[in-house]
């Protein structure tokens, strides 16, 4: 009989990717294929996030209620991936001794085995190693889900900024071979994708060297993906200002598949806040990115992670954060409450800034990006976008929905035979962050 294995992700693409890749590799190794409820299930996975203290107390209360379950059913197998499990190791089945694996996501690739090892000696099992070379070459081929995918291209961070757990959870940078990632890209397209992100948690610090020692950065491999016939649109994400250099700057001018779209995120505007985050750029040096972005591509709709209440943070230094969204002009924005996060080497700073202080600052930020965000979109009211459609409408099930270039969603009345084509769509009206269109005949 077919077993079944859901998963639930937590935290951010890197995750749901990961998640993606250990439902491809369990239904390839031992045939299992995904349900939608634990309910069911015979294997349960929480791929997890620790960012924040919040993303991390979740996991917690979901594990209490997967014991619950157990309890009923005593050969259900329940596994904690991802960064909770890569901070926390042995710990976790110190605190949930119900719990039978614990693998980083450095480890994904070892679950067949892992499964097999609680099968074999009934002992809970963790890997929470940093493989890195392997995990790749262990993983099935691609299997394409609609027409659009993500890509992995490197894998953890080596930058540490002052308050960030990812370098301690999934390790340091490390680049996929160039290689490797051409030829997924080109067997998704083959398989119908046609607009492909590439993921890293920091992905433009890729980098690889040719055969004749010659160093390839971010920029080329774009170039290289740009070649590939059948694909149509590249996004990547996250990028990082430090990386942020000239050839990938053009790159936008020059690749007309590379989308009218950045994730940048700034962190703060403040340079005594940013040189306590470790983040190795002042306000005024990420401005000259973003300068040069607009010149290269008028359109570009730029957006950002904030920090507000970081250690030390004064209403003047986020005024300075503020005035740089002014100056920016962003198209929407992730703003977070700073949670000190055990191990790194912000927690040691005291946590000065009163709850509501942070909050009201949160509250004030959030207003501001959001005004922004409302602002672009009704500037595309009226305009034709070029959308790819990706499926359905996910409250309007008898509407599609696609992507413009610059990521917003639009939903429109249409054939679902447009799905996985490039149709021009006139943008009607604006609905929360979404768009509304129709079709848009003789164009
Ligand atoms: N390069 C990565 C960053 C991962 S964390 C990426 O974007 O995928 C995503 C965002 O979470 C960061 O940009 C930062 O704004 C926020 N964040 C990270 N650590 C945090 C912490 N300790 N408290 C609050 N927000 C945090
Ligand atoms: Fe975290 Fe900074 Fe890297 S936010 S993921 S340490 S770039």
């Amino acid at each position: 009989m077919t077993k079944k294995l859901f998963i639930r992700t937590f935290g951010c693409q890197m995750n749901e990717y990961d998640s993606g890749k250990m439902a491809d590799l369990l239904q390839s190794t031992n045939n299992f294929v995904r349900t939608d409820s634990p309910d069911n299930a015979d294997v349960v996975i929480l791929n997890t996030c620790s960012i924040r203290e919040k993303a991390e107390d979740k996991v917690f209360s979901d594990l209490g209620r997967l014991n619950e379950l157990k309890q009923s059913r005593p050969n259900l197998i329940i596994a904690v991936g991802g960064c909770v499990a890569s901070q926390e190791g042995e710990s976790i089945i110190e605190r949930a001794p119900y719990v039978d694996l614990v693998f980083g996501p450095q480890t994904l690739h070892r679950l067949p085995e892992l499964i097999a090892s609680r099968e074999a000696t009934g002992l809970p099992q963790i890997d929470i190693s940093f493989p890195e070379i392997e995990k790749f070459d262990a993983l099935p081929t691609p299997e394409a889900n609609g027409p659009t995918a993500f890509v992995s291209i490197m894998e953890g961070c080596s930058k540490y900024c002052t308050f960030c757990v990812v370098p301690y959870t999934r390790g340091e940078e490390f680049s996929r071979p160039f290689i490797d990632i051409l030829k997924e890209i080109s067997e998704l397209v083959k398989q119908g994708v046609k607009e492909v992100t590439l993921l890293g948690q920091n992905v433009n610090a890729w980098q690889n060297t040719d055969e004749h020692g010659n160093d390839l950065d971010f920029a080329w491999l774009i170039e290289q993906t740009h070649n590939i016939i059948g694909l149509e649109r590249i996004r990547f994400t996250t990028s990082h200002p430090l990386e942020f250099n000239d050839n990938l700057i053009e790159a936008f001018g020059r690749f007309p598949k590379l989308m009218n779209q950045v994730h940048l995120p700034v962190q703060s505007g403040s340079d005594k806040v940013l040189g306590q985050m470790k983040r190795g750029y002042t306000a005024k040096q990420y401005l000259e990115i973003i300068k040069k972005l607009k010149e290269v591509c008028p359109t570009i709709s730029i957006t950002s992670d904030f920090i507000v209440g970081f250690p030390g943070e004064t209403e003047e230094d986020f005024q300075k954060t503020l005035d740089l969204i002014d100056l920016v002009n962003f198209d929407g924005s992730y703003a977070f409450i700073y949670s000190p996060r055990p191990g790194t080497p912000a927690a040691k700073l005291l946590d000065n800034v009163p709850e509501e202080i942070k909050k009201e600052r949160l509250t004030r930020l959030l207003k501001k990006t959001d005004s922004f965000n409302i602002k672009y979109s009704q500037d595309m009211v009226g305009t034709v976008q070029h959308v790819l459609v990706d499926g359905f409408s996910k409250r309007h099930t008898d509407q599609l929905r696609g992507k413009t270039t610059n990521n917003r969603v639009v939903n429109f009345a249409g054939n679902p035979r447009l799905i996985g084509q490039i149709v021009p769509i006139k943008i009607t009206s604006i609905a929360h962050f979404s768009l509304r269109g129709e079709i848009q005949i003789n164009t």
